[in-house]
């Protein structure tokens, strides 16, 4: 009798341990015993989740790693060495049917497959994320990459609408060798994989989708778009939280007019350069309208875990308009009917939480799929725009203003609440996301 046990395996990172929980649950929802394998570095709040089974796993010098590419590659070369992923899938009972891994884990697949156990992947960024990152072969042969400074808004053809400023280029990376390991990475694991859930849905990405299912498919591997799965799951943003929220922000949003706030996120890794987070800083204070900022312990390069000091003065200019934390609910944030607009990083978690709250957004993508993610906000969605150039505080005000009050803004939260409904429907009884549940849940108890 096929096995109703299955383990997971996160990338213990914000932007991926919470998509992972989140599959967790619908999967137990859908009948199924759940054990989560984790590291010790960023590992999840056990206690908060009663249902699950957890088994720690050793991190082997990934804290040490000096970026998280580099992390990535550290926690993979040292659970091939210790063989510790094995072990303990191994010492499971009852056997897993699988193990759903996250798409940079190739070493859990590999353990998986000594003792000939399936791998069923979790991709948490956007279809588009997933094409993407397969197609640098191709970038490289019809010379989109290594990218030339003259051809930066040069549409990739192949791959509408990207253009060439989209595309993370390993050979700007300071490290090239590991970026380009962690690209290839992801393109082997795939095609091992026996199925890849891919966190979003059928209405968002529907091109996208049919390229991946027409190439994965002809080797067998099933591909489930069951996203978004904050909304189809039941655990909140603070469960899976890494980092406890200060939730006195929504006590000042209560305060607030309908529509009037920008939420400011840069999510839960991207650096800031000093000098930006100033010209930010000084565009929010002399924007003239209410935001709130999240302002994280370690968010300028360099700095660490430090708290993040703001530029002098910034307080007195903003005091009674802005609000500062340095963790925020965001979920709840964007669902308050005080939020009118998002800046944000362009995370896929991000992207797809003001998606659905209908939050029209501000996009400045730092790195890897963000940058596409933002294309995606301006050109397929058009429910935000992309701030690009350099950041100067005269700019980011009237960005501010165009986005937050001219007639722009407002096309753009009018296709954000369309944009919202679908998302909604695809989560409904007999919606896109709800038969992509079923056909996994077969497919794991086919396995
Ligand atoms: C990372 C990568 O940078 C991104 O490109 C990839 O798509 C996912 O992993 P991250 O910075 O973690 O992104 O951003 P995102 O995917 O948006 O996830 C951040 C999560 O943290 C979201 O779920 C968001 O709700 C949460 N968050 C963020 C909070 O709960 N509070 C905050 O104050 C900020």
């Amino acid at each position: 009798m096929a096995s109703r046990h299955v383990a997971l395996f996160p990338l213990p990172f914000q932007g991926h341990l919470s998509p992972m929980l989140q599959l967790a649950d619908v999967l137990h929802g859908r009948g199924l015993a759940i054990t989560i394998l984790h590291t010790t570095f960023n590992a999840p709040d056990t206690a908060a989740h009663p249902e699950f089974a957890f088994v720690a796993v050793a991190d082997g010098g990934m804290p040490d790693a000096k970026d998280g590419l580099g992390k990535i590659l550290a926690m993979n070369d040292a659970m091939e060495a210790s063989g510790c992923v094995r072990d303990a899938l191994a010492a499971l009972e009852p056997r897993p049917a699988c193990l759903v891994s996250d798409s940079t884990l190739p070493a859990a697949q590999k353990a998986a497959a000594e003792l000939g156990m399936p791998t069923v992947l979790l991709h948490t960024g956007s279809a588009a994320a997933v094409r993407l990152f397969r197609s640098y072969a191709m970038l490289h042969d019809k010379g989109y990459l290594p990218a030339q400074e003259h051809e930066l808004d040069r549409p990739v053809r192949e791959l509408p609408p990207i253009r060439v400023s989209d595309l993370f280029d390993p050979s700007k990376y300071p490290n090239r060798e590991t970026a380009n390991k962690v690209l290839d990475m992801t393109t082997d694991i795939t095609n091992n994989s026996s199925g890849i859930v891919i966190n979003t849905l059928d209405a968002l990405e529907t091109p996208e989708l049919e390229a991946i299912r027409d190439e994965l498919g002809a080797s067998g591997v099933g591909v489930f778009a069951i996203g978004p799965l904050h909304k189809l799951s039941t655990i909140g943003g603070a469960s899976s939280s890494l980092l406890e929220a200060d939730r006195s922000c929504i006590e000042w949003l209560d305060a607030q007019a309908a529509g009037s706030v920008l939420y400011v996120s840069f999510g839960s890794v991207a650096p800031v350069r000093r000098e930006d987070l100033d010209e930010v800083a000084w565009g929010l204070a002399n924007s003239g309208r209410p935001f709130l900022w999240v302002v994280r312990r370690g968010l300028v390069v360099g700095s660490g875990s430090e708290d993040t000091e703001l530029p002098e003065g910034f307080e007195r200019v903003a005091e009674g308009r802005g609000k500062v934390v340095r963790w925020a609910p965001q979920q709840e944030v964007l669902a308050h009917r005080a939020v009118g607009g998002f800046w944000t990083h362009s995370g896929w978690n991000s992207t797809l939480e003001g998606i659905c709250e209908g939050v029209p957004m501000l996009c400045r993508p730092f790195f890897g799929d963000q940058l596409a993610n933002g294309r995606y906000v301006e050109e397929v969605w058009r429910t935000g725009a992309l701030l690009v150039g350099k950041l100067e505080r005269s700019m980011v005000e009237e960005a501010i203003a165009r986005f937050m009050e001219g007639e722009d803004g407002a096309a753009m939260r009018e296709r954000a609440k369309e944009l919202q409904m679908k998302a909604m429907e695809a989560l409904g009884n007999a919606g896109s996301t709800q038969l992509a549940v079923d056909k996994l849940v077969d497919h794991i108890l086919s396995l």
